[in-house]
C-alpha cells in the first residue's frame, strides 16, 4: 500500500499544476463545441447546463477529498487543490451563463427565477460563495489575509453543500444520484471534523 502511495505522490510531484488547469479547462469548450455540432442530442442547451453543473459538483467534491486523502491514506495532492477549486468555479460560471444567456435569455426572467425558484436561489447562493474564494485563490491573498484566509476558505464547505442541496431539489421526486452526491459530501465533511481526543486510560 505504502509503495503504491509513494508512487502516486512522486508522480504527482512531477506534474506541473498548469497541466491540471489545462486538462480541467478543456471539457468546457469541447462540450460547447459538441452542443453546437449536434453531439449533445436534441436539447443541447439543457444537456450543456447539465454537463457543466455535474462537472462543477464533481470538482467541488474532489477538492473536498484532498485533505482526507492525505490524512487517512498519505496521498499528497494538495498542490492541485487550488486548480481544482478554481476550475470548479469556472464550471459553475459556465453552468450559470448557459442557463441565463442561452436558456432563460432575458434579464427579468433570470432575476425572477433567482428569487422565486428556490432550487435556483440555492444554486445562486452556492455560486456567490465561490466568488470570494476564487478571488483570493492567489499567493498574494494568502499572504495578505494570513489566518483569515483559512477561515474564509471554509466557505467551500457551504458552497458544496448548497450545490448538493440544489441538485436534490431540482430533480423530480426522489432520485438516487443527487442523494449519493450528498452522502459523499457529508461523508467527506465528517472526515474533516477534528478527531476526538482519546479517552484517558482508566487507572487500574
Ligand atoms: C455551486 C453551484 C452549483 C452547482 C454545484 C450546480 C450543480 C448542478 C447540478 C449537478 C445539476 C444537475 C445536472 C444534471 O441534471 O445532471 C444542476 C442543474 C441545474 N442548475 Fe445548477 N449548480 C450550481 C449553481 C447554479 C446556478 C447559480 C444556477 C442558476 C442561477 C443553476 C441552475 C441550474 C438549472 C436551471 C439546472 C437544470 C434544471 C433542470 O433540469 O431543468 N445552478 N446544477
Amino acid at each position: 500500500m505504502s509503495g503504491f502511495v509513494d508512487r502516486i505522490n512522486s508522480g504527482a510531484r512531477k506534474v506541473p499544476t498548469w497541466v491540471i488547469y489545462l486538462l480541467l479547462a478543456l471539457p468546457i469548450p469541447y462540450l460547447f463545441y459538441l452542443g453546437l455540432t449536434g453531439g449533445l442530442g436534441r436539447e443541447p442547451i439543457k444537456a450543456l447546463e447539465h454537463e457543466y453543473g455535474e462537472l462543477a459538483l464533481k470538482l467541488l467534491i474532489v477538492g473536498l477529498a484532498i485533505t482526507p486523502l492525505r490524512r487517512y491514506f498519505g496521498v499528497t495532492l494538495i498542490k492541485f487543490r487550488r486548480a481544482i477549486g478554481v476550475m470548479a468555479f469556472f464550471y459553475v460560471l459556465a453552468h450559470f451563463l448557459v442557463w441565463a444567456i442561452l436558456d432563460v435569455q432575458t434579464f427579468d426572467r433570470v432575476w425572477d427565477d433567482i428569487i422565486k425558484r428556490l432550487y435556483i436561489t440555492v444554486g445562486m447562493a452556492g455560486f456567490l460563495c465561490l466568488i470570494p474564494l476564487v478571488a483570493t485563490s492567489n499567493n498574494w491573498s494568502v499572504r495578505k489575509l494570513g489566518p483569515k484566509w483559512r477561515k474564509l476558505h471554509r466557505l467551500t464547505y457551504l458552497a458544496v453543500i448548497l450545490g448538493g442541496v440544489h441538485y436534490i431539489w431540482l430533480v423530480k421526486g426522489i432520485q438516487l444520484e443527487p442523494l449519493l452526491y450528498m452522502a459523499v459530501i457529508l461523508g467527506l465533511l465528517a472526515l474533516r471534523l477534528p478527531k476526538n481526543k482519546q479517552p484517558q486510560a482508566r487507572r487500574a
